[in-house]
């Protein structure tokens, strides 16, 4: 386990983030650190209950300015409201955080066609509304510098059965994020993507693992460490990469899985179950057919 903080205080003194979904799980604990750290955060999502008290949670814990903003990131004109929300409430916008997300697990066959787009819309036309309003006001203002960051997970380049919308939406989140890093640097806008593997949040394991799932498929097997990430991780390298310390860094998707998508690609990764005493054996018999 590790879930230190790693960022100097007052790193993102006087930043202002975007972070969508930003009321509960991984986009809650990323604002949560943003706001130790000396940075306003907007939140917004669908719910806004959920997010008034996020954010009351978050202005007491952390000292620093939250504003909830109810936004369905499906629609462009609400994004546009939610973005002309922040800049009226704090000046200007630093970096929006495409966090906000839709899935469950199915056969791909038992889906209806709406219930494939609403995880596309909510996914890849979600962050597709928020980059483009973002960027086109950036670009408006001349904005010195602003950036992006997307959160996609490793299936956006492994693929996944049962999951088939978001690793579909996912794929193209990560294609747009490397797009834009060429196109927009030279208006100062930096566009890169975390690819985190399994977090537990209440959000994700009830429709992904749901019932006893999650006791039959332990995800820490699937892992070298041997362990699920701590939001304090996750929250650390998300800060690192809206802050100024990441200026040069444009373009990269960096994973934070513990090795566990590298677990499932390599040839012989199965080896791994064969007992240390066994090797001594494996070898000799190896070795007597160089001789053969
Ligand atoms: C089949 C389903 C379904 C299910 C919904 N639908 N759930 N189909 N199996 N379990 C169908 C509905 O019948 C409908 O189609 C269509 O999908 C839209 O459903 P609604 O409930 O009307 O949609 P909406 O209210 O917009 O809710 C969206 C949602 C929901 C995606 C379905 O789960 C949601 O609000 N999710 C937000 C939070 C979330 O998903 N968090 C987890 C992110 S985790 P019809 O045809 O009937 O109209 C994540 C992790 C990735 O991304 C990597 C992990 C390692
Ligand atoms: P979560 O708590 O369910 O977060 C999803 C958020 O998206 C919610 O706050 C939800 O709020 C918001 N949202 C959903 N539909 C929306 C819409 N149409 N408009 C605006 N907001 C919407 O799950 P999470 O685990 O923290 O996931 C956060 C991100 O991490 C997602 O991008 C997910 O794909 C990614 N991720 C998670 C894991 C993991 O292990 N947890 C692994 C890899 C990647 P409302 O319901 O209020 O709208």
């Amino acid at each position: 386990m590790y879930n230190k903080p790693m960022l100097k205080d007052n790193a993102l003194k006087g930043k202002t983030y975007v972070v969508t979904g930003g009321g509960s799980g991984l986009g809650k604990a990323m604002s949560t650190y943003f706001l130790q750290l000396g940075a306003n955060v907007v939140i917004s999502s669908r719910n806004f209950e959920k997010l008034q008290n996020t954010a009351n949670e978050l202005e007491t814990k952390t000292g620093g300015k939250v504003l909830p903003v109810q936004c369905d990131v499906r629609h462009y004109d609400q994004v546009k409201a939610m973005l002309a929300k922040s800049v009226a409430t704090f000046g200007k916008v630093d970096g929006l955080l495409n966090n906000a997300a839709g899935n469950f697990i199915s056969p791909t066959e038992r889906l209806s066609a709406n219930a494939f787009d609403t995880v596309i819309d909510i996914v890849l036309k979600g962050s597709k509304n928020c980059t483009l309003a973002f960027g086109k006001h950036w670009i408006a203002e001349k904005q010195d510098s602003a950036t992006v960051l997307n959160i996609v997970t490793t299936y956006a380049w492994t693929g996944s059965a049962y999951v088939v919308p978001s690793a579909t939406a996912k794929a193209g989140v990560l294609a747009m994020t490397r797009s834009l890093a060429v196109e927009w640097a030279k208006y100062g806008i930096r566009t890169n993507a975390i690819a985190p593997g399994p977090f537990p949040t209440k959000g994700a394991w009830d429709r992904l693992l749901p019932g006893d799932l999650k006791d039959k498929f332990d995800m820490k097997k699937k892992i070298p460490l041997r362990r699920v990430g701590e939001h304090q991780e996750l929250a650390n390298l998300a800060a690192y990469l809206m802050s100024d310390f990441s200026a040069y860094i444009n373009g990269e998707v960096i994973t934070i899985d513990g090795g566990e998508w590298l677990q499932g690609a390599g040839e012989f990764n199965m080896l791994e179950a064969i007992p240390q005493e066994m090797w001594d054996m494996l070898e000799v018999m190896i070795r007597s057919k160089k001789k053969a």
